[in-house]
């Protein structure tokens, strides 16, 4: 007997809305098929009725209350595409699920703020809760970690993970222009968040890390312990530096596992030029996943857009129609552990960035306060002088980061440091 279509609400008819709308319809032969019955739209919603968008939706049903939607008997599913960590798209979640109903969101804000409380709130109600789009677009990255990785001892999960940031430092390197010329370019390209400190802040980056953090260690989401630093202060000279010495800068996300605890960061690095890291561009994602069987494991594809985060959707849906409702974050909730947090214990090398004026003994004092905090020295290089100042480059031999931020803090206070230092890290990845 032929299965009752699965029906779904969609709430949210941007980019990704709109996406998914325009996936079903071309691909309806392939997505029934796969999924053993028809996905069907039972109804959808947006702030504005009459606003023009790129395709028909004169034939399917408007609600304009969204909660009404989730209210609604005859919709399985809600597939929420609105965004925001709160407000609406918290409530639909949350009434959707009260309702039986199952959840498809591509909202990382809310499930790196919600994701725990949501997550047992599903499981009690025996739906699920499905974010496949939420991280890394296009990249099926929640499913490699909940299933195909699962049994694994996750140690490290890591990557390039918000694709307007990728773009902004290709673009600087690329033109060889400041950071506040690119930002302005990928500003009017519409590559920025309305609020632009959820992209060239880092947030973005911290609430995806958290999420896949969560999944690869089997740790509840901590998303208030990711370090988060953006790239506002890369400048196109440090580009240059790092480009001189064969590294490329990249924003990353990383998150640890030891015996000690977790850590989560969100910071510019650098990264050997010739890297998988370093030979990224523009727009597209990478995430590396070490588990203590399967080895490093890499997965590359667009981070953002349309057609790819339609295409996780999509398999979210699919999923569903099956009847495949896995946990949440790949084990119970309630069985999540809190895991104890560690920052800044793990140690790497860093790029320095001095302007110290030119007298004898500089050198000397900067090395000194260095060595105080037990920083030996890789490489230093004195690059043309500026003025009366001239600009120091150093390489360090790896070291802890709190050790460092001590130095360069006692650094800054000398008569002799001109300019705020730049310390970056370097990930030989
Ligand atoms: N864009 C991407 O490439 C991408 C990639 C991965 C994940 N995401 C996530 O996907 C979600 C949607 O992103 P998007 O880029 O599609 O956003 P968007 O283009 O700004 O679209 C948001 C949609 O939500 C509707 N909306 C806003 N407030 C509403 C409310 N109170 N009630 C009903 N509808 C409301 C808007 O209605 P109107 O159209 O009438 O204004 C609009 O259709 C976000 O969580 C985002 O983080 C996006």
């Amino acid at each position: 007997m032929e299965k009752d279509p699965l029906k779904i609400g969609i709430i949210g008819l941007g980019t990704v809305g709109l996406g998914v709308i325009d996936f079903l319809t071309k691909n309806i032969e392939t997505i029934t098929l796969r999924a053993g019955r028809e996905i069907r739209i039972s109804g959808i919603c947006a702030k504005r009725k009459n606003k023009k968008r790129k395709i028909d939706l004169s034939k399917l049903k408007w609600i304009s209350d969204p909660l009404a939607l989730s209210n609604d008997d005859e919709t399985d599913v809600i597939v929420e595409l609105i965004g925001g960590e709160d407000g609406t798209a918290k409530s639909i979640i949350e009434k959707a699920l009260l309702n039986n109903k199952h959840v498809v969101t591509a909202n990382k804000a809310l499930i790196a703020h919600h994701g725990h409380y949501l997550a047992l709130l599903a499981e009690e109600q025996q739906v699920s809760l499905s974010f496949e789009a939420a991280v890394a677009g296009g990249i099926p990255i929640v499913k490699i970690l909940r299933e195909s990785l699962s049994g694994n001892e996750v140690s490290r999960v890591y990557g390039v993970i918000n694709g307007t940031c990728n773009y902004i430092l290709t673009q600087m390197e690329n033109d060889q222009q400041d950071y506040s010329k690119i930002f302005k370019q990928a500003q009017d390209l519409g590559f920025v968040e309305k609020d632009p400190s959820l992209d060239v802040g880092g947030i973005d980056s911290a609430h995806k890390i958290s999420i896949l953090a969560s999944l690869a260690f089997g740790s509840r989401i901590n998303f208030d312990n990711v370090l988060i630093k953006g790239i506002e202060n890369i400048s196109l000279l440090d580009i240059k530096n790092a480009n001189a010495m064969g590294y490329r800068i990249k924003l990353l996300g990383l998150a640890n596992k030891s015996k000690a605890g977790i850590s989560q960061e969100v910071e510019p690095c650098l990264v050997p030029r010739e890297s998988l890291f370093g030979k990224l561009d523009g727009g597209t994602n990478m995430v590396m996943v070490e588990g203590n069987f399967v080895e490093q494991t890499h997965y590359i594809g667009p981070g953002a857009g349309a057609g790819p985060t339609a295409s996780s959707i999509i398999s979210d849906l699919i999923d569903i129609a099956r009847g495949n409702i896995s946990t949440t974050f790949g084990q119970k909730a309630s069985q999540l552990k809190i895991s104890h947090h560690v920052t800044e214990e793990f140690i790497s090398s860093f790029y320095l960035r001095f302007l110290l004026t030119d007298k004898p003994g500089t050198l000397a004092q900067l090395a000194g306060i260095l060595g105080k905090y037990t920083i030996s020295i890789n490489r230093m290089r004195q690059l043309h002088h500026q003025d009366e100042n001239a600009p120091v480059l150093i390489v360090t031999h790896p070291t802890k980061k709190t050790l460092l931020k001590s130095a360069i803090d006692e650094i800054s206070k000398l008569e002799i440091c001109k300019s705020e230092p730049v310390y970056i890290k370097i990930e030989d990845l």
